[in-house]
Order: C-alpha cells, then sequence, then structure tokens
C-alpha cells in the first residue's frame, strides 16, 4: 500500500500537464487501475482482513484524488501566470499618432454666425437648394422679364420638351426661405437660414456653389432702426472688435428700401483687416421685406412688416480668419484643410460677445 502510494503522489507530483495527470488517474483509479483492482480483491478477503484493507484502500484512494485535484489547480495557475506574462499590456504608453480631421471654416463660420443670432432670438430654418423658380425668383417679386434673372448666372434644371412641370433652379441665394418660412409659421418671424447656393461664376472670389446666410425679422413694428441694431451687434460680436458700418442707399426687388451695408477695413500690405482704416467692404443686401414679398408668403402686409438681409459666410470667413482666396475653400486640398480648418472640439468662438 505504501508502494502504491509513494509511486502515485510522486508522478502526480512531477505530472507535466492535463494529459499525463488523466493518464495517472486511469492508471490508478480507472475500471482496470491498479487500485480498482486491489478493491475488487476485497471480496476474497477474510472479514477480519477486509476491515484492515478496505478503509485503507478507501483513504488511498481519496489521497490520489485529491492530488491530482490539487496538482490540477496548480498547473491551471502556472498556464494563467505564463499567459498574463506574454499578453502584458503598457496602457501607459502613448497612442499611435493618428491625424485628426479639422471642421472647414465654412462650417466653423456658420457655427458662429448661429450663436450670435440665436442670442438674439433667432431660429435657424431651411430650405431646399433645389427650389422652383416661383420661390427662387417670382414669390421675392423678381418677375420672368426682370434683369436680376438673367444677372444672377441661374443654373436650371434639364427639363424633357413637354415636361410641363415648373422650372427648377439651383437656388441663386438663401432669399427663398424666406417665403417658406413666412408659409410655414406665418408672422410674427425671427429666423435665419445659413446655406448653400449656386450660380455660374468663378474667379479669384467667385465659385459656382458658395454660402449664404439670409436674415428674415417680421413684427408689428420693426424698422430700418432694428435691421441696423441687430446687424452692428451682429459685427461686434462676429469680429470681437467694434466694427463701423455704412448703409449704402441701394435696390432689391425683395427690399424697400433697400440698403447695401459695408464695413470699415484696411487693405494696407496686401492683407484685409476689419475694424480699421478708411476703406469700406461690402458684405450684404437688406432692407425692409417689399410688401408683394410679403403676400406672397401669405402674410397681410398691412398688419405686419419686417427686415431681411443676406450676407456671403465664404465672404466673412475670409475676412475674418484672413484667407486670400475663395477658390481654395472648395479645392478639398489636405494641406489647405489642415492649415485654415479648425479643432474639431472647439466651441465656435465669438470673441466679443454681445454688448447687451
Ligand atoms: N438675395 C440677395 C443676393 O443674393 C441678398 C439679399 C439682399 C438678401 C437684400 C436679402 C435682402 O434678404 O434683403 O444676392
Amino acid at each position: 500500500m505504501d508502494d502504491l502510494r509513494n509511486k502515485y503522489i510522486e508522478r502526480i507530483a512531477e505530472a507535466a500537464d492535463e494529459a499525463v495527470l488523466e493518464e495517472l488517474r486511469v492508471q490508478a483509479l480507472g475500471k482496470k487501475g491498479e487500485i480498482s483492482l486491489k478493491m475488487r480483491e476485497l471480496g476474497k478477503m477474510s472479514p477480519e482482513e477486509r476491515q484492515v484493507a478496505g478503509p485503507a484502500l478507501n483513504q488511498l484512494k481519496d489521497e490520489i484524488n485529491s492530488a491530482i485535484a490539487a496538482k490540477r489547480a496548480a498547473l491551471e495557475d502556472t498556464a494563467l501566470d505564463a499567459r498574463l506574462r506574454a499578453e502584458w499590456l503598457d496602457v501607459t504608453l502613448p497612442a499611435r499618432p493618428r491625424r485628426a480631421g479639422t471642421i472647414h471654416p465654412v462650417s466653423q463660420v456658420t457655427e458662429e454666425v448661429t450663436a450670435i443670432f440665436a442670442d438674439m432670438g433667432f431660429a435657424v430654418a431651411e430650405g431646399p437648394r433645389v427650389e422652383t423658380d416661383w420661390y427662387n425668383f417670382d414669390a421675392l417679386n423678381i418677375p420672368g422679364h426682370h434683369p436680376a434673372r438673367a444677372e444672377m448666372d441661374t443654373f436650371y434644371m434639364h427639363r424633357d420638351e413637354g415636361d410641363e412641370r415648373p422650372p427648377f433652379v439651383l437656388r441663386t441665394h438663401t432669399s427663398p426661405v424666406q417665403i417658406r418660412s413666412m408659409e410655414a409659421q406665418g408672422a410674427p418671424i425671427r429666423i435665419i437660414c445659413p446655406g448653400g447656393v449656386y450660380r455660374a461664376d468663378y474667379d479669384q472670389t467667385h465659385t459656382p456653389m458658395f454660402h449664404q446666410v439670409e436674415g428674415l425679422a417680421i413684427d408689428r413694428d420693426l424698422s430700418m432702426a432694428n435691421l441696423k441694431w441687430v446687424l452692428e451687434e451682429f459685427f461686434t460680436a462676429f469680429f470681437g472688435t467694434t466694427v463701423k458700418t455704412r448703409f449704402r442707399a441701394s435696390h432689391f426687388p425683395f427690399t424697400e428700401p433697400s440698403a447695401e451695408v459695408d464695413i470699415q477695413c484696411s487693405f494696407e500690405g496686401g492683407t484685409v483687416k476689419v475694424g480699421e482704416g478708411d476703406d469700406w467692404l461690402e458684405v450684404l443686401g437688406s432692407g425692409m421685406v417689399h410688401p408683394k414679398v410679403l403676400q406672397a408668403g401669405g402674410i397681410d402686409p398691412e398688419q405686419w412688416q419686417g427686415f431681411a438681409f443676406g450676407m456671403g459666410i465664404d465672404r466673412i470667413a475670409m475676412l475674418k480668419y484672413g484667407i486670400p482666396d475663395l477658390r481654395a475653400f472648395f479645392d478639398s486640398d489636405l494641406r489647405w484643410l489642415r492649415h485654415y480648418g479648425f479643432a474639431s472640439l472647439d466651441v465656435p468662438t465669438i470673441r466679443g460677445g454681445l454688448s447687451r
């Protein structure tokens, strides 16, 4: 019995893996195992012999079973240790460098403009870029024969011969959203509408697609004074400095009276600086909404009046961030985007804040 015990306990201790352990278990305790055979011999023994040999064999069986279980646990521990050592990972290592994308200046400036006007109570409205010529022209008091239609270098959508639907255009300005907003919500209104617009034009300051932001405020007693205050407030917040404005009498079919607005700037040394110098730069068109436009939008001009303006987003982006060529905005040149783009987690900068 002692020989048996020593033999198995020793071999179990030396077992290198789970397979060897299993082999030893079968050898000792399997159906034809050494200890199982000895147990079967108990029957042939005298009762006295059996009383001694029986418990001793049972104890040996238990001992071997628990030695195997202990060794199995030890083997598992060793395997886990080895794995932990091999698969060790230094979570404090710096990450692999990966170039982050940037926010395009047009997106950044759109966010800035939206934030400033939102602070003055203007909601954001949107409209389709493919418009009917009614929304783009007629409803804005630009009838078919009006020279403004030709001046705008409009892109017309293709129409098959015999197609009786009204002509569709790529909107030439964001002004049609005025009409859509009037129809959708009635008066009073305070909205801005930023978005892309299209004209067949291409040079250093013109691209066939560019961006505008339209503004529209309609209420019972609005005047040019409100328009002037809102725009001056906007420029000061946007450029982060007090900006002188110049309102020049002008003409648009959809406003009466109309004014073009210039902001003070200097052109010294080949760069434009806003808010200083004796020069002026035109940045937007504006005026009191024409009664016919209110009517087209379903609003009674006897009861309501308001002002509107349209401003070039790309142009004020060029001014604020010193970007010389408009065409580069839409070239998708990665070097340009990395240079003029903004970090994606930056909050839009409204440097001056509102003076109220
Ligand atoms: N829609 C005009 C344009 O593109 C800009 C404009 C002028 C918009 C006067 C207005 C406005 O709302 O009142 O060129």
